[in-house]
């Protein structure tokens, strides 16, 4: 039996633009993005496909973000609760009602985890703290 997807990668590929656009433009985590991107295209093509593969199972992403985000100096949880903001501004803005919550969902978790293993490996003589968001 086929069940229908959640979304298209099309409608993935909207969210991750509109996403980054507004990320971009803020003043506390944009210039953390511009100052470790140089390829915009390729960020985008990578996030497209990361999403794809936690979404839709399409098994295209094939790197590792831990790494990444724990080698970011002087990450705050503010900071990833400016991130989640800014993607549930975009969510909201999607008509595909289900896939805006699975993705949200998604993206909490895995914000949290990055969190925590960004503290485990950065800070590993203080308790780790939950960011607030919500
Ligand atoms: C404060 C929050 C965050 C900041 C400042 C941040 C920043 C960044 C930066 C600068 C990169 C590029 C790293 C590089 O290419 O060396 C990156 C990559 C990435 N980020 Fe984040 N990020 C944040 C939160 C998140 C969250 C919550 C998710 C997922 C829900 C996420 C998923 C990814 C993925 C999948 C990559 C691509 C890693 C790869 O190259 O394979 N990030 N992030």
């Amino acid at each position: 039996m086929t069940q229908d997807a959640l979304c298209t990668e099309e409608e993935i590929t909207t969210l991750v633009h509109a996403f980054y656009a507004r990320v971009r433009a803020d003043d506390l985590i944009g210039p953390i993005f511009d100052t470790h991107i140089s390829d915009w295209d390729k960020h985008l093509a990578i996030m497209v496909r990361f999403w794809s593969s936690v979404l839709l199972r399409a098994g295209t992403y094939s790197g590792t973000p831990m790494p990444k985000h724990v080698a970011l100096p002087n990450l705050q949880p503010h900071m990833f609760t400016r991130w989640l903001d800014l993607f549930h501004q975009t969510t909201e803005t999607l008509p595909n009602r289900l896939f805006a919550e699975r993705v949200e969902e998604a993206a909490q978790r895995i914000a949290r985890s990055l969190w925590f293993g960004y503290q485990m490996n950065n800070h590993p003589d203080r308790l780790p703290t939950e960011f607030t968001h919500g």
